[in-house]
């Protein structure tokens, strides 16, 4: 089985959130099941920086109007992973983030940037580069990679089957109609029912629409987009593909977030002795300037400061935090106004330590140090950082909602102690609700013997991969078993949305 994997961040070569973690250890998992898997990911200057074995293997002409648009073959820094990328300097060579520039404004020709992503990966796939490699299966990721299913879809040869992985519904990668032009995308398939709406064109909806199969990272988050609430407008679309669309959760790399072997900590420690995490947390509340102080809970939050994480909400719960006796210690980047008032909060409360910006060996700390991680979410594909504190013995409070939903367990929430837990739920997006159930945990807190429990059944939590990629291999050999030649596949991508 031959997977290309096509994704706009793989850590540790460019990142800005989960996608890029599930980009690494996915891949490194199904390598492990004997696929042989290559990675596909845009040139960007800290990517081309931090690959190995860096080889120039194709020199493309006339890619959207681009000469010399260079195929550098490299392998991944960590795990050795294959990979591509595409070195387009005027595209790419910039200074600021994959989507961003400095002031958090989108770079003007998104669409023409992730539109060369697509074209080149269509030409690899298809056989129409230097390079002889050709996969059986395409694996697209989130609207950047969108446009690539819809490509293979308009070949008229043969061509590998297409799987689009949805990591986040809100970003939806919608263009002006006329960067179909720039983006040179077949005008047949630019409809309604393809991967236009009204006015524009949007690159998830070719993803969803012209892949042979649609994948999202939990279950209950494939069962919620395809209602108007979760759904971002394309639910109806979702619906239509049926059984096309599954839910595959993502799992954690114990290979980077275990505090056995974390080098990033003040102390390893393991569940057979926590004295680490003790130190881990001194260090901590040393760090964010809190009062050094055992006994006084730690509630963690580390996310983008983005509207999907509540983080207004766990703004607003700031002063009750301190009065209910608690500390409070942040990790986090993301809208401006939001880092300016959690920034003005620490000025007013001593209880308050917070640290704007993104920074991986501090995210490490902030989950070991902690006691509690908050991790509210209005919706959450799956979230990977309520996953990562588990395994660090940092309890989560989190809302019932996709992925959160499918990996925190609580029978009762009226049972605040109940011994099985491995978190706090809560049920409405609201400041009150989130304070409720972070009020049982606080609680639970007082009583070291059910705390130590509940510490216990996160840290033995399993959230590996293997499970996962066992179902994504499986997916693939249906897929690829699927209708064979390209009128086939074009067609039953089309019949199964129309
Ligand atoms: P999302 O992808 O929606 O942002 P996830 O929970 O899936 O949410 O993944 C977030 C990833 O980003 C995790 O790897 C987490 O450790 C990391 N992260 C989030 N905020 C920061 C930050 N300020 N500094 C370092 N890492 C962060
Ligand atoms: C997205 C989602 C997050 C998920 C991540 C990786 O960014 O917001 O819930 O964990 O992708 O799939």
């Amino acid at each position: 089985m031959r997977v290309l994997y096509v994704s706009s961040e793989i850590h540790p070569l460019a990142k800005t959130g989960g996608l890029a973690d599930v980009s690494n250890a996915l891949p490194s998992a199904l390598s492990k099941l004997g696929v042989d898997v290559r990675l596909f990911t845009p040139g960007y200057p800290s990517a081309l920086e931090a690959a190995c074995q860096k080889r120039v293997v194709a020199v493309l002409d006339n890619v959207l109007g681009f000469d010399d648009v260079r195929l550098v073959r490299a392998v991944t820094p960590d795990l050795g992973l294959p990979v591509w990328l595409v070195d387009c300097p005027a595209l790419y060579a910039r200074d600021g983030g994959p989507y961003l520039d400095h002031n958090g404004d989108e770079w003007p020709d998104n669409a023409l940037r992730f539109a060369m992503l697509n074209h080149v990966a269509a030409r690899l796939s298809l056989g129409e580069t230097p390079v002889a490699w050709r996969p059986d299966i395409v694996h697209a990721h989130d609207w950047h990679a969108g446009l690539l299913p819809a490509m293979l879809a308009a070949s008229r040869d043969w061509r590998p089957a297409s799987v689009f992985t949805i990591h986040n519904m809100a970003f939806q990668g919608n263009f002006p109609a006329r960067a179909l032009a720039s983006a040179n995308c077949d005008p047949g398939q630019f409809h309604t029912d393809g991967f236009g709406v009204p006015g524009e064109i949007s690159f998830l909806k070719a993803g969803i629409h012209f892949s042979d199969c649609v994948t999202t990272v939990s279950r209950t988050y494939a069962s919620e987009i395809t209602t108007p609430e979760y759904g971002c407008g394309l639910d109806g679309l979702l619906r239509r593909r049926g059984g096309d669309l599954v839910g595959i959760l993502n799992g954690v790399d114990y290979g980077i977030w275990d505090p056995r072997e974390d080098p990033l900590l003040a102390q390893r420690y393991s569940a057979d002795d926590l004295s680490g995490k003790q130190a881990c947390k001194r260090y901590l509340q040393e760090a964010f300037g809190l009062e050094i102080d055992p006994d006084r809970p730690v509630v963690a939050f580390m996310s983008r400061l983005a509207d999907q994480k509540m983080a207004d909400c766990v703004l607003e719960a700031l002063p009750w935090i301190s009065e209910r006796g608690a500390q409070f210690a942040l990790v986090a980047d993301g809208d401006k106004a939001l880092e300016a008032a959690f920034r003005d909060a620490t000025a007013r409360n001593r209880d308050v330590g917070v640290q704007i910006g993104y920074d991986e060996p501090s995210a490490h700390r902030l989950l070991a140090g902690a006691d509690i991680l908050l991790a509210p979410s209005r919706y959450e594909p799956c979230g990977l950082t309520h996953l990562y504190a588990m395994r660090y013995g940092t309890v989560p409070v989190v809302r019932r909602t996709g992925g959160l939903a499918d990996t925190v367990t609580q029978k009762d929430a009226a049972a605040a102690m109940e011994p099985s837990r491995t978190g706090y739920l809560f049920e409405e997006p609201t400041t009150a609700a989130m304070i409720r159930a972070l009020d049982s945990a606080l609680t639970t807190f007082r009583y070291p013997h059910f705390w130590r429990q509940l510490m216990l059944n996160c840290m033995s939590a399993d959230f590996g991969w293997e499970e996962s990629a066992q179902r994504y291999l499986a997916l693939y050999r249906q897929v690829a078993r699927q209708a064979d030649g390209p009128g086939a596949r074009f067609t039953a991508a089309i019949s199964s949305s129309a």
